[in-house]
């Protein structure tokens, strides 16, 4: 456990030129904002909390016509503060033990699990508040437990630079704004453990070709670094970035039905052998596509051995026939494989293997993919990954 909390208390301010309106008044003209915001929070492969929270706070200043609004999420397992919205203009740390004994307002309204109301901050000597409350003159405080699935997430917090009085219709609306503001940030939470539960899968995965093939160790590891780093250069979305990575850490999972004696030959594979290693991609395309979640990438695992000119394996595929995150993984998985010690050779002076994608850019890769990773590699931008590095 941390022994320290790190929270950013972000407030995003309104503009202060205009009078402040009744509340009820300015949600009812800026609700659309709230609607497009509810889009926002859906379940989205693009979608991503920090950006989902810094876009609410900016939303709900303007639904709510107040001056300044924060959230700060909290981890009851460790009974810390451990995550906030994104970039703020403070960051704050507190010392675990000063944070338990400070009595915010936010942590009354979460251990309550009730809005908390504050008409002076100034004339508040209970509680504490973060340095841009105090610097951006607010005078009133609301604080709203954010919940969702029956538990508290976070507080969420609005502020006034005059003395708020809430109706009972007004605390009901705020409150009803925290409670949409909880389930949204909850789906996209929700939404980032399941990505780590596929991202677990797919290790698994890896980790049980990697302890029957010796030779190929980390190999899916710097593929997929190296890819990743094609892929951000090319513009791929996150979606397809996704597909990408997880298409190049599994690209030789097909080997795990290949019989070890030729898997971990000691020595050049026989034509007859050579043959059942090619088997692989098809192998590894049908243990697959019986993964929802990896639908996308089977493409990649069946396809990353076809050329460009339509001499590869399995489906002898020309040109833009092989799907361009097939032919993205290719180029790094022949660099490495070149690169790397095999029991009949030692490893290729890098300069060589790049000469040799060189002069393979239009037979057996795509020119363009190959000219941007050699490009790549000579700014210096593709280093081979240790093998601690973290998978993506
Ligand atoms: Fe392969």
């Amino acid at each position: 456990m941390a022994d320290t909390l790190k929270t950013r208390v972000p407030v995003v301010a309104a503009d202060r030129g205009t009078p402040p309106k009744g509340l009820l008044e300015t949600f009812e003209e800026n609700v659309g904002l709230w609607v497009d915001l509810l889009h926002e929070g859906r379940y989205d492969e693009e979608s991503d909390t920090e950006r989902l929270i810094w876009k609410s706070l900016e939303t709900l200043v303007r639904v709510a016509g107040v001056a300044g609004c924060s959230i700060t999420l909290t981890d009851w397992n460790q009974e810390l503060l451990v995550h906030s919205n994104g970039a703020g203009p403070e960051r704050h740390t507190y010392n675990r033990d000063t944070m338990a004994a400070s009595g915010t307002l936010g942590m009354a309204a979460m251990r309550s699990g009730k809005a908390e109301h504050v008409l002076s901050i100034a004339h508040d000597p209970m509680h504490r508040y973060p340095e841009a409350v105090r610097k951006n003159g607010y005078q009133s405080v609301a604080c709203i437990p954010l919940g969702a699935r029956g538990r508290v997430l976070g507080v969420l917090s609005f502020y006034q630079d005059s003395t708020w009085h809430l109706s009972p219709s007004e605390t009901d609306l705020v409150c009803a704004l925290a409670q949409s503001t909880g389930l949204s940030i909850d789906n996209s939470l929700l939404l980032s453990e399941s990505r780590r539960n596929c991202l677990s899968t797919v290790q698994a995965l890896v980790r049980s070709l990697e302890a029957r093939d010796s030779v190929t160790s980390y190999h899916s590891l710097r593929v997929t670094q190296y890819a990743t780093v094609l892929g951000e250069q090319i513009g791929l979305s996150r979606r397809d970035m996704r597909t990408l990575q997880f298409g190049a850490m599994l690209h030789d999972i097909g080997k795990i039905g290949i019989v070890s004696e030729i898997l971990n030959k000691n020595g050049k594979l026989t034509p007859d052998e050579y043959d059942t290693v090619r088997e692989h991609p098809v192998i590894g395309a049908r243990i697959v596509e019986t993964v929802d979640f990896l639908q996308d990438s089977v493409p990649i695992i069946r396809h990353h051995h076809e050329c460009i000119d339509g001499t590869g394996y399995p489906d002898h595929l020309k040109g833009n026939e092989i799907p361009l995150l097939a032919r993205i993984v290719t180029v790094p998985d022949v660099y490495d494989a070149l690169c790397s010690e095999r029991p009949y050779r030692g490893p290729i002076d890098p300069k060589v293997a790049i000469r040799m994608i060189r002069e393979g850019a239009g037979t057996q890769f795509d020119p363009e993919i190959a000219r941007l990773f050699i490009s790549i590699h000579e700014a210096g931008g593709v280093k081979a990954p240790t093998s601690n590095s973290p998978i993506v």
